[in-house]
């Protein structure tokens, strides 16, 4: 038997009653078998990423968020779009992760989870393309409608989006089986 994973998940929506929050409560559920999910609560507390600040005083908040990110064997990170972009909390904390390089080869799973998300979805992949998150253009999906799909007990209804969360964390388990690059 493959060691459990120690996935840190990330939401983009800090609002109360998240379907990206109930969403992840979702998936945390579907791979408890194998992964141990925490969710970072801290998206709120980071600082506004300024590359003045990015030296050896950044914050103690900066820096927890680092740790959890080395720590973690996987990062999972289920966002809204906002105004056909990415919601400025969570780019702001991949921001600060830009010059120290915590994505790179961190096997990272996508999901944008909105009303559309189509913009959001590419302007994040691109980003994770670009730090190089590891097989990040396998590891994504698009869920639009995302309100009608999971439900308030934590549940995706919808039968296409379950099957493929299903394949996707397979996939998203697969990467951090292997320990050769990807991309
Ligand atoms: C300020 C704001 C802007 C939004 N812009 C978009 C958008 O451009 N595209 C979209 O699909 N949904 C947009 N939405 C809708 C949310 O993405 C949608 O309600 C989503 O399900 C919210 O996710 P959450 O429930 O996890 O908070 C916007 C919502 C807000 C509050």
């Amino acid at each position: 038997m493959q060691n459990r994973k120690k996935i840190l998940a990330i939401c983009g929506s800090t609002r109360t009653n998240s379907t990206n929050h109930r969403l992840i409560n979702a998936i945390a559920e579907l791979s408890k078998d194998s992964f141990d999910i925490d969710l970072y609560g801290g998206l709120t507390q980071l600082p506004q990423f300024n590359p003045d600040d990015d030296n050896e005083h950044v914050s103690k908040e900066v820096v927890g968020f680092r740790q959890l990110l080395n720590k973690a064997d996987g990062v999972i990170i289920c966002t809204p779009e906002y105004a056909h972009g990415v919601p400025g909390s969570l780019k702001n904390a991949i921001d600060w992760t830009v010059g120290t390089s915590e994505f790179w080869q961190k096997p990272t799973m996508l999901i944008t989870a909105s009303t559309d998300g189509k913009y959001g979805h590419q302007s994040l992949l691109e980003t994770l393309h670009v730090i190089e998150a590891k097989n990040i253009h396998h590891l994504q999906l698009l869920i639009s409608f995302a309100s009608t799909k999971v439900n308030e007990d934590n549940k995706i209804t919808d039968m296409t989006t379950l099957n493929e969360t299903k394949k996707l964390l397979e996939r998203f388990e697969q990467t951090m089986n292997a320990n050769m690059k990807v991309e």
